[in-house]
């Protein structure tokens, strides 16, 4: 018997790359990727972080060359993560409006670099010497109020600064409100807030935390992110960050939480932001570094995936390499 009277051949759709092209139901593009940036005090510095190869802190007169090589991929949208100098018990370098890292990095990048969307990550364990996202109890308890007026504090200096986007992960009930009305007291109505609205407690943030110098002293940060065994609380997570007048949700972190971003794209109407946390990035470097996968091709797949279950934003460590395979 040579043929079968099939009236569905699937594979039809399939033959060749003109029929792939025309039937391919999700695109990955430029303009859904955030590159994440690690910029520092000092000058001079240019230093590899050892988990994340390809991945560096910059300090601010090394920074040009890096996002020029942003801009020339064609992301011309970044997240900016701190390093302080100092450290102390509510991460004062945070807010500190003249001398901050990230205040000083907001406005050389707005004088070097006009043309980028600049969003800023608001929160404070890259600052406090103990390593948790806010102010602390003598007891180790994260103090969730006065947690709140540090981040607007936080949030206004980043605004003033010229920040496009702010984005808060700390996970601390009540923030979006907090920031929301502060901005907007400030003038800012038109700065949108992305939030870390569903934020897991993950060992996916290892090599970040090596990047940034900021794991917790003691502890852990399971008391305020969330435990990664529950799906239906993302959506309560995600409707208190709604009512308090997020502008985008984002769910973190993204490939093994594919689940909770397609939960969320079919709940809410905002755009949904999946971020490919660095042990996510790191996983396919090692593995490529030891000739074991094609870094590009599972790269790749990888970001689609995340598009696939509805993710419109992608915020991840590859967007520099990858964005020259993209339209
Ligand atoms: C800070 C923050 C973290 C990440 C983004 N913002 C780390 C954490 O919560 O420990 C993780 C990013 C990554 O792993 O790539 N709150
Ligand atoms: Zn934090």
């Amino acid at each position: 018997m040579s043929s079968f009277d099939l009236t569905r051949r699937p594979r039809r759709l399939r033959a060749t790359s003109h029929i792939r092209d025309l039937v391919r139901e999700t695109h990955l593009r430029r303009d859904d990727l955030i590159m994440p940036i690690f910029v520092s005090h000092g000058s001079n510095i240019r230093r590899e972080i050892s988990s994340m190869p390809g991945i560096f802190q910059h300090s601010l007169d090394e920074l040009d060359r890096e996002l020029d090589a942003i801009s020339q991929a064609g992301v011309p949208r970044v997240i900016l993560f701190g390093i302080p100098e100092h450290k102390d018990a509510v991460g004062s370098d945070a807010f500190d409006t003249e001398g901050g890292i990230i205040q000083r990095a907001v406005r050389h990048i707005k004088k070097s670099h006009p043309h980028l969307y600049v969003i800023t990550d608001v929160c404070f364990c890259e600052y406090t010497d103990h390593g948790h996202c806010g102010v602390l109890a003598d007891d180790g308890r994260l103090l969730n109020d006065p947690t709140l007026s540090n981040l607007q504090r936080q949030a206004i200096s980043h605004a003033r600064a010229g920040a496009d986007m702010v984005a808060p992960s700390g996970m601390i009930d009540g923030m979006i409100g907090a920031m929301r009305q502060a901005l907007d007291e400030d003038g800012f109505h038109d700065l949108p807030i992305m939030s870390y609205a569903v934020k897991y407690a993950s060992a996916f943030y290892g090599p970040f935390r090596d990047a940034v110098d900021s794991a917790p002293q003691s502890g852990d940060r399971r008391a305020y992110q969330m435990d990664p065994a529950n799906a239906r609380e993302a959506l309560v997570e995600a409707a208190l960050d709604v009512e308090q007048g997020a502008d985008i949700l984002m769910v973190k972190p993204a490939l093994a939480y594919l689940d909770i971003v397609a939960s969320i794209r079919a709940n809410f109407d905002l755009p949904v932001a999946a971020y490919n946390v660095s042990g996510e990035y790191s996983m396919v470097k090692a593995a490529a570094a030891n000739g074991w996968v094609d870094e590009r091709a599972l790269a790749t797949e990888k970001l689609l995936a995340m598009k696939r279950a509805g993710a419109d934003i992608i915020i991840t460590y590859f967007a520099r390499d990858l964005a020259g395979d993209l339209s």
